[in-house]
């Protein structure tokens, strides 16, 4: 069954058919070509998947597509307005070597802005608490964290 869905992704509203049985994560990656938010498990463990549902940090593969209806959603995608640009959290994960094949990291990204969203200057435990839902199997664990209390030394810094 095709329902009707409206959202409004990054900022701008969109209308689209889809199945009722659509994952949104697949609906993101596969209608909209959103392809930063990845998939790595479809089990709802790794986070891979993690975006923003009207400001709260969510795994993807664990809703429907027809649950997001009404909402507005913001991606990987959605953090920047242009392509020069980075947002100060990406800019972190880039200067301290948060990343290494980089598969996590989009899911990695938007974790760390509800972190931040919670406490703008986090401890390197309630960061580790925050990152729970997210897996990184290059393991590197250690530069996420120094990523992350930087770059929120940056967006308070950026206001
Ligand atoms: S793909 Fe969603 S949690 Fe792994
Ligand atoms: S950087 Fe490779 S999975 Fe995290």
């Amino acid at each position: 069954m095709s329902i009707s869905l409206s959202i409004e992704i990054n900022g701008k509203k969109q209308t689209s058919k889809v199945n009722a049985n659509v994952l949104l994560v697949d609906f993101l990656r596969d209608a909209l070509k959103l392809t930063g938010t990845h998939i790595g498990c479809d089990t709802a463990q790794c986070g891979a998947c993690t975006i923003h549902i009207n400001g709260k940090a969510i795994k993807s593969c664990n809703i429907l597509a027809a649950q997001a209806d009404g909402t507005k959603i913001t991606t990987i995608e959605g953090l920047t307005t242009d392509d020069k640009d980075m947002h100060p959290m990406q800019q972190a994960f880039k200067n301290h070597h948060g990343l290494q094949c980089g598969f996590c990291t989009p899911g990695m990204i938007m974790s760390a802005l509800q972190i931040i969203k919670n406490d703008n200057d986090p401890s390197d435990a309630s960061i580790r608490e925050g990152l729970e839902g997210n897996l990184c199997r290059c393991t590197g664990y250690h530069n996420i964290v120094e990523a992350i209390k930087a770059g929120a030394k940056a967006m308070q810094n950026k206001g």
